[in-house]
């Protein structure tokens, strides 16, 4: 890190913080992954786990970031210099890599989608569940809209992230939020939507299995931007009277209202123009059911190119956070001048990113245990690397870190929240590395 420039106030900070949690994770994977596992079940479960365990562990996040004051391996290395508890952050740094390759896919999706409501392409024809499978079938595209967003991402990264990027976040996150609520408007008042609410919003408790909590909490973590080094990152930059609790407990909510909100616009919309019958898969779900809102809509051409135009903004405002993890490090751990380092992690992507997107036409060889490339990076970096990291950080916070490390971040010096202290202690010592190791292990059962 060069010089600790802190942010200069609350409501940039926490515009910056939920640029990075706003992304592809609320829009495109959670109404995929509630319907996965369950709808309404999955809900519920993802709920707590965002209050139990994701509020606590951002807190706990923030306080190692704004104690060590470094990078993601930084940290550990400055807090524990005799330790190997640095590793975490390797692997923190290895999770986000494996993450930003297949996000970059789909933020590849979301930009070709942009072009195609500009040039009023998508709404030429009228079955968008089959043009979105030929799409993703189909070897060429989709590769090439995965290159121009790592070109985009790169550009943006060598420039460096402060200006440009963040205050278009900080000004496009806000317009996501209102066309959303509009949407949402839409989708409720569609014939046929109440189906789709009752799916979302009422749960079978008999759903609920041993894999719906992991992915529930994977899910969380994912959305959250937490186990990948990020709000370490982040947090470093925060100034000493900024208090982590109440940032952590903020951003989540805001996250969780995203999501929530997808979730009762692609419900409704899914019930109201029967798509649930469609044999879709859970992936592609946002490009299919959002356009058929569209098309139903006055001025379809219109909200659709917003509506991905902003998705698009959210993306790379997460891919460039994540991206940024990785660059930091080569800079600072191999000394590595900003463009070279910029090269040195796009680069690889380019072959990465483009085997994630073939490996979902079918290509055998791009097959690991049965998933493809594209999955199998998900799940894996999702659902185990992320929680990993999670409950490493969780019990170095609570166990290792040193004496008064965590009280003094948390509570400011004992100037706020001493009450909520010891829960947030206890929470980060007892019981989040108990229920993550639960669950990681009963994933292997
Ligand atoms: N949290 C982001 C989202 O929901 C994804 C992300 C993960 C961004 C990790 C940065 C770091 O889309």
């Amino acid at each position: 890190m060069s010089e600790k420039i802190k942010f200069g106030s609350c409501i940039g900070l926490i515009a910056a913080t939920v640029g990075s949690a706003v992304g592809l994770g609320n829009v495109w994977r959670f109404p995929a992954e509630a319907q996965a596992n369950g709808g309404a079940a999955f809900l519920l479960v993802y709920i707590l786990c965002v209050l139990v365990l994701g509020i606590p562990v951002m807190a706990g996040e923030f306080a190692l970031g704004r104690g060590g004051e470094s990078d993601a391996i930084g940290v550990f290395k400055k807090l524990a210099p005799t330790r190997k508890w640095w590793i975490v952050g390797v692997l923190a740094i290895l999770a986000s890599y494996l993450i930003l390759s297949f996000y970059m896919v789909v933020s590849g999706w979301t930009f070709e989608y942009m072009i195609q409501s500009i040039d009023g392409n998508l709404y030429s024809g009228d079955n968008f569940g089959s043009r979105m499978s030929e799409y993703i079938a189909s070897p060429v595209k989709p590769v090439i809209f995965t290159l121009v967003m790592l070109a985009v991402n790169l550009v943006i990264l060598m420039k460096g992230v402060q200006k440009g990027i963040e205050r278009v976040s900080n000004m496009l996150m806000p317009m996501l939020f209102l066309v959303l609520l509009i949407l949402g408007v839409v989708a409720l008042s569609l014939p046929g939507a109440g189906e789709g609410l009752k799916y979302f919003f009422s749960p079978d408790f008999s759903k609920i299995t041993p894999k719906v909590v992991l992915n529930a909490l994977g899910q969380a973590f994912f959305s959250l931007s937490l186990g990948m080094g990020i709000l370490i990152t982040y947090s470093s930059y925060f100034p000493a009277n900024t208090k982590l609790p109440r940032t952590a407990f903020t951003v989540s909510m805001l996250d969780l209202l995203v999501a929530v909100m997808m979730g009762m616009i692609i419900f409704p919309s899914v019930s109201a123009f029967g798509l649930a019958d469609h044999t879709l898969e859970g992936t592609t779900l946002v490009f299919v059911t959002l356009p058929e809102v569209f098309a139903h809509m006055p001025l379809s051409q219109m909200w659709s190119t917003l509506f991905f135009l902003l998705l698009t903004t959210a993306a790379l405002t997460s891919t460039i956070s994540l991206a940024e993890v990785a660059v930091a490090m080569m800079e600072d751990r191999f000394g590595m001048s900003r463009k070279k380092a910029c090269i040195v992690v796009v680069a690889p992507l380019c072959v990465i990113s483009t085997l994630c997107s073939l490996s979902l036409t079918g290509i055998s060889w791009l097959t690991i245990f049965d998933l493809s490339l594209f999955d199998f990076l998900d799940a894996g970096a999702t659902n185990i690397l992320l929680p990993m990291v999670a409950l490493f950080t969780c019990v170095f916070v609570g166990w290792y870190a040193p004496k008064g490390m965590l009280r003094n971040q948390l509570t400011n010096n004992g100037q706020c929240n001493r009450r909520l202290y010891p829960w947030l202690k206890a929470i980060l010592r007892y019981v989040a590395p108990v229920l993550i190791a639960i669950i990681l292990v009963s994933y292997f059962l």
